[in-house]
């Protein structure tokens, strides 16, 4: 029999079912990962992946029955595992790798129902996987750990042998045995709670049965927890879980959440299937947030409000977080993906959706337009690469389930169902995810056969009617002309109305020359501006425009009043700064950002006006910080006095402002005030203050400064998963930071590997602090270096990496000379002031 290993050493065996084994052995080994070598650079094919096996489906479990008993001073557990297991067939296999272990008898087993009894003992780790422990400090300041799991993808073998595949389902009956005075969750509600036989201090608590579920989706949390409830439309008992004496800061996601499940229920006409839901945020967490069934873990920053000091993205940022968690308890749990092939299945729609539920929650997020700067576009540069994948692909070794993740399976396949979803309508739509609900609940499911040629919806609109599609075609061929009729000269044609079909839209000079007044007088809507201005950026990028026109269209933006339009501009402009830092014309590249910014700065002034909202608050955080990176002298100089004033106490910064204003004058600033941020860092109680902080601390240009703040990274000031932004702030902020954090990486590449023991927060690491590289020797060195130190589960994206850095180089080879010919022409053109 295989199950997939539990870390912890299992000590005793028993298998009661016929016939009665004589004799068992437990063949336990981790697996020793190969060694790829790397493929050469720029080629799309990976390298060829050993043969990995699934379970075979011979002895397949119906009920586990698990107690663990934490020890949350060791950092040990005990566990207690029965599980009622259907015996399909007899005879077994014999395999001992890929994370699997494998139970030999002496004897054949017998076609029928059996029981395995396992005890076993593990480590409360403290890698983020598996059950692991979760430092935090109580309000009198003493440090103390909880004890809590982080299962997805393939972690819940770290802490009981099972079946760790996500078709394998059964029930399970969860018990924990834990300090009295610990809060105990599960994924279910309590049905008993006794006192511990062997010890006082102790009781166990025991859930009801789950039903039929994948092992990824078990959680259990043992700490100290205030709580706030609702019970939500639907009858559903919701708790929003905080640090001891935040319970306040519970109360938004708790509106959201209890708002959310009624929406689901009618949208998908199907019920939450189980009788409560909580939603609790956990210190050191990984991931944003985990969909457990019933028991859903946040990092604190994807869940927690603090009216006061929380800034408007936080607030969206965890409306989006419970939408998408709450839309997978019936995307992913109650439907489960076959296979991590089909893993966009679940985060695909949970992507898309999540989008859904907060336009309904929150219609003044105007949040359908940020999908297209969040998700659409991020898919499309990375599907632009050579080295991208398809939606499904396949995967075995979990390195490889742990690559995927990634903004195909998230963003693309989001980006694929919304166009979907426009093409046959919301009333079909609803019907269909009705009918898969209902069809595979309680199963899996997996993506049918596509046949290999995409059909595209491809619309057609013009000035005559803006919002309004003149021509809508499905294309089903490679290629194909269409004619578009009475069409006046003097007016514009633009293709992918709403920028809704996935793909990329060349125009010819004049079609585009013609597109430049609907931007300014803003006829175009602003989804439309904003894909005009994404396309002709990645066209310059792939070298088939010139940048020096796509710096002329984003100088049409003057008008420009939307915060999505200027968020992705913004984020464009970055991405050439950063380009052009390898240059020694950097500074012309900021006099440009400012000439763009400053009108909409000056619009937009430092406080909100009566009867501004959401999305000014954004957009002025925005602008001010762009303004304030690029020098913009006015900016600097506000921002210095609002950060003094805010130091001293005299007027503390609206959470809205701060982000820009740290940023500003880290960035101009000097050693005293790097030594002002650490400080405020310190004193700071809520996460996303501390986050706030981190993630401009690598905007400080001075050598030892920089690496102070490495330094500081890899501190115990720093919660693990924050490393990686903290890191990846130094390699995007400076031409020196960018060299710095690379030596870093290498210096320190043994810990930093050790403390997410591979997995996703690798990839994101290396992503952000080499692919801003823009020489092609660059290139080789990394893929020299992961060649010497392997890095399985991001192996796809340094080979993403690699290609990126080498276009960065072909971009500015190609187009250094004639942007730079541009900026100064356009200085001496300018009139002087
Ligand atoms: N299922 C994922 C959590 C996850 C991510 C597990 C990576 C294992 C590896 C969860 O539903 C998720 O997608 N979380 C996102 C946040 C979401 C709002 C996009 C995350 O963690 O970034
Ligand atoms: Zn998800």
């Amino acid at each position: 029999m295989w199950l997939a290993a539990a870390a912890s050493l299992a000590r005793r065996l028993l298998f009661l079912g016929p016939p009665p084994p004589p004799l068992l052995l437990l063949l336990f080994s981790r697996s020793s990962r190969r060694r790829r070598r790397l493929h050469s650079l720029g080629l799309a094919a990976m390298p060829e992946k050993r043969p990995f096996e699934r379970l075979p489906a011979d002895v397949s479990p119906i009920n586990y029955s698990l107690c663990l008993k934490p020890d949350l001073l060791d950092f040990t557990f005990e566990g207690k595992l029965e599980a009622a297991a259907q015996i399909h067939a007899t005879g077994f296999n014999y395999q001992n790798e890929d994370e699997k272990v494998t139970l030999s008898f002496p004897s054949t087993l017998q076609t029928g129902t059996g029981t395995l009894k396992i005890d076993f003992v593990g480590e409360l780790n403290d890698k983020m996987k598996g059950f692991y422990r979760s430092k935090y400090t109580t309000p009198s300041g003493e440090v103390r750990y909880a004890a809590v799991t982080q299962f997805e993808a393939t972690d819940a073998r770290r802490a009981f042998p099972c079946w760790d595949e996500p078709a394998i389902k059964a029930t399970f009956d969860i018990s924990l045995v834990v300090p009295k005075d610990r809060v105990a969750l599960s994924n279910m509600n309590v049905i008993d709670r006794k006192p511990y036989p062997d010890d006082e201090n102790l009781v166990e608590v025991k859930f009801a049965r789950t039903p039929v579920m994948s092992t990824y989706l078990v959680a259990f949390v043992v700490g100290e927890y205030d709580f706030v409830e609702t019970r939500s439309k639907d009858g559903v008992c919701v708790r929003v879980y905080t640090p001891v004496g935040k319970a306040e800061q519970g109360k938004f996601a708790l509106e959201v959440a209890a708002k959310t499940l009624p929406f689901y229920k009618d949208y998908f006409n199907v019920p939450y299937p189980l009788p409560k839901i909580d939603l609790i945020a956990i210190a050191d967490f990984a991931a944003g947030a985990m969909e457990n069934w019933g028991l859903v873990t946040y990092r604190e920053t994807a869940l927690l409000i603090d009216p006061k000091n929380s800034c408007s993205s936080s607030r969206q940022w965890v409306a989006l977080v419970v939408g998408h968690e709450l839309a997978h308890q019936w995307f992913g749990n109650l439907v489960t993906m076959e296979w991590w092939t089909h893993l966009w299945l679940n985060e695909g729609f949970a992507s898309w959706i999540e989008y859904l539920c907060v336009d309904h929650c929150f219609p003044e997020y105007d949040i359908w337009t940020q999908f297209v700067s969040a998700d659409y576009t991020r898919a499309q540069e990375l599907d632009a690469l050579d080295n991208s994948h398809p939606i499904e692909v396949s995967v075995g070794h979990p390195s490889e389930v742990d690559e995927i993740f990634d903004a195909i399976s998230y963003s693309k396949g989001a980006s694929v169902i919304r166009m979907l979803h426009d093409y046959i309508g919301d009333k079909d739509f609803k019907k269909g995810m009705n009918m898969y609900l209902t069809k595979f609940q309680q199963k899996n499911a997996a993506t049918g056969e596509d046949c290999p040629q995409w059909m595209v919806p491809i619309t057609i609109s013009t000035s005559e009617d803006p919002n309004q599609a003149k021509l809508k075609i499905l294309m089903d061929k490679p290629e194909m002309n269409v004619v578009l009729k009475n069409v006046k000269p003097d007016q514009w044609v633009k293709l992918n109305l709403g920028t809704v079909g996935f793909y990329r839209t060349q125009y010819s000079s004049a079609m585009l020359e013609s597109l430049l007044p609907g931007i300014r007088d803003l006829s175009l809507p602003p989804v439309d501006r904003l894909g005009l201005q994404n396309d002709l950026f990645s066209l310059a990028r792939a070298g088939i425009i010139s940048t020096v026109e796509v710096l002329k269209v984003m100088e049409a933006f003057v008008n420009e009043p939307n915060y999505t339009v200027w968020s992705d501009l913004s984020c464009n402009l970055g991405i050439l700064s950063t380009l052009l830092s390898h240059t020694d014309f950097y500074e012309e590249i900021q006099e440009f950002v400012k000439d763009v910014f400053s009108p909409i700065g000056e619009r937009l002034g430092w406080d909100p006006k009566p009867g501004e909202g959401h999305l000014d608050a954004l957009l002025r955080g925005l602008v001010l910080g762009k303004l304030g990176k690029a020098g913009h002298k006015a900016t600097l100089e506000e921002a210095r006095r609002r950060f003094k004033d805010h130091v001293e106490g005299k007027q503390i910064l609206s959470a809205d402002l701060r982000s820009p204003v740290y940023l500003t004058v880290l960035k101009h600033g000097d050693g005293t005030t790097l030594d002002i941020m650490l400080k405020l860092h310190k004193q700071a109680d809520m996460q996303e203050e501390k986050n706030r902080i981190e993630r401009v601390l690598g905007a400080t240009l001075l050598p030892d400064l920089i690496q102070k703040v490495l330094t500081f990274a890899l501190s115990e000031e720093v919660r693990p998963q924050d490393t990686v932004s903290v890191i990846g702030g130094v390699a995007g902020g400076s031409k020196h930071g960018r060299k710095a954090a690379w030596k870093f990486i290498k210096d320190n590449w043994e810990e930093l590997y050790n403390r997410y023991q591979g997995g996703f927060l690798i990839s994101r690491l290396i992503k952000l602090s080499v692919e801003g590289f823009a020489v092609d020797k660059m290139a080789g060195e990394v893929k020299a270096f992961f060649e010497s130190h392997p890095a399985p589960s991001a192996e796809r994206t340094i080979q993403q990496c690699c290609e990126n850095i080498l276009l960065n180089a072909a971009w500015l080879k190609r187009d250094a000379e004639s942007i730079h010919q541009y900026l100064l022409q356009r200085k001496a053109s300018l009139p002087t002031v």
